[in-house]
């Protein structure tokens, strides 16, 4: 019997990596790997340093430190009217730890996983690693809006949970309270579990953010998943967190104890701060970020790509057909020699190859000359 290791499907895994060398080799303005320029809160950092400094350097109670807990309870009470007691969350390495442990410990194998498309690239892997099976439901380009009756016809007998992002990468799609209603019904009617991943809650322009566990009949099948990293510019801490009813919370809890066993323990009471203290850092950053989605999407329009409009996270779409690439990669594989920029090709997030082909994903979580020198470049080029 030959060696072999086992590959995931780790849809677009390589490509930020491939992209972010790209951009070293040619001194590229990256705007490929969603990650701010800028530092989060500096009395949050402070806090996370006070916490280093007085000992608090051992593992953490596997649940979370209860700062944190009571941080997050009274976080999803002030923006949601949620009520929440410490059982109901768990704290994890970033939202990608809890995505994972909702996904290794409420799907069994064979179970199907309905999920929009274009998928956050770990969906894919946690998918698969947890044996599940991904049914897509595509949001298509001019406005990536949820077709309920492509959700309805994704459904199965063997459907065990629908997968939502709203905020979502990378389209910028929040979806709004009647989508949300429509799924609801859905999962009610077919019995499903829903895992909501919203890192982006806050991080949205002029649109309300709904979380799909706050309508009728949903908290009690809804795991809902947040982070530090989007709202507070700490994407490098990875502190995050999953809430809902205790027996799911409690699945979660026991997939992450075999992952990282317990998460960043001087983190949690500085993101604790973040949480209690700070929601005026967040409501600046959406503030800002509308105003850098609008300068890039005018650069973006100006140099012939047309963008389609996000409501919420920093990432903008276009379609760069009328550049004659056969196809986003190309384009973006050209882009940094050609023009001294870096995009992400959307296609690597999409199982429809038809659906992302001449999609390319453009971060506008930079500094605003960082965003004018993209434009500048992109400006010169004569497709
Ligand atoms: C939709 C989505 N979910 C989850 C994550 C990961 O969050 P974290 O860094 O907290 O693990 C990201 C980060 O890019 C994201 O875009």
């Amino acid at each position: 019997m030959g060696r072999h290791a086992h590959r995931l499907d780790g849809i677009g895994s390589t490509i930020f990596a491939e992209m972010s060398a790209l951009a070293v080799r040619t001194g590229a303005v990256n705007l490929g790997q969603g990650f701010p320029d800028e530092d989060g809160p500096a009395a949050v950092i402070d806090a996370a340093v006070a916490a280093l400094r007085s000992g608090r350097n051992q593992y953490p109670p596997g649940h979370g430190t209860p700062e944190l807990l009571d941080a997050v309870i009274a976080h999803q009470q002030r923006h949601y009217g949620l009520d929440l007691v410490r059982e109901q969350v768990v704290a994890t390495t970033g939202a990608t730890e809890a995505l994972a442990g909702a996904l290794l410990g409420l799907v069994e194998p064979g179970d199907e996983v309905v999920v929009l498309e274009p998928y956050y690239d770990s969906y894919v892997a946690m998918i698969q690693i947890a044996g599940g099976i991904r049914k897509p439901v595509t949001l298509r380009a001019p406005d990536f809006r949820l077709d309920l009756e492509e959700l309805a016809a994704a459904i199965t007998p063997r459907t065990r949970l629908i997968l939502l992002n709203s905020p979502h990468n990378p389209t910028g799609t929040v979806l709004n309270r009647s989508e949300l209603e429509g799924v609801a019904a859905l999962a009610i009617e077919h019995d499903l579990l829903v895992v909501s991943d919203e890192v982006y809650e806050h991080l949205t322009f002029g649109v309300e953010h709904v979380p799909v566990a706050t309508l009728p009949g949903m908290f009690e099948r809804t795991v809902t998943i947040s982070s530090a990293g989007k709202s507070f510019s700490v994407t490098g801490w990875k502190i995050g967190w999953a809430s809902g009813p205790a027996d799911l919370v409690a699945a979660v809890e026991g997939a992450k104890n075999w992952l990282t066993y317990v998460s960043g323990g001087p983190l949690q009471p500085a993101v604790a701060v973040a949480l209690d203290e700070h929601d005026g850092f967040h409501q600046q950053l959406a503030r800002d970020l509308a105003v850098k989605r609008d300068r890039l999407s005018s650069g973006l329009a100006a140099a012939g790509l047309t963008p389609y409009r996000p409501d919420g996270t920093y990432f903008v779409t276009t379609d760069v057909s009328a550049t004659g690439y056969p196809d986003g990669r190309a384009f973006c594989l050209d882009l940094p020699a050609r023009v001294g920029v870096v995009a992400i090709p959307s296609q690597v997030f999409y199982d429809d190859q038809d659906a992302g082909r001449h999609l390319v994903r453009w971060a506008f979580c930079k500094r605003t000359e960082v965003i004018d020198e993209a434009v500048d470049r992109l400006s010169a080029a004569d497709w």
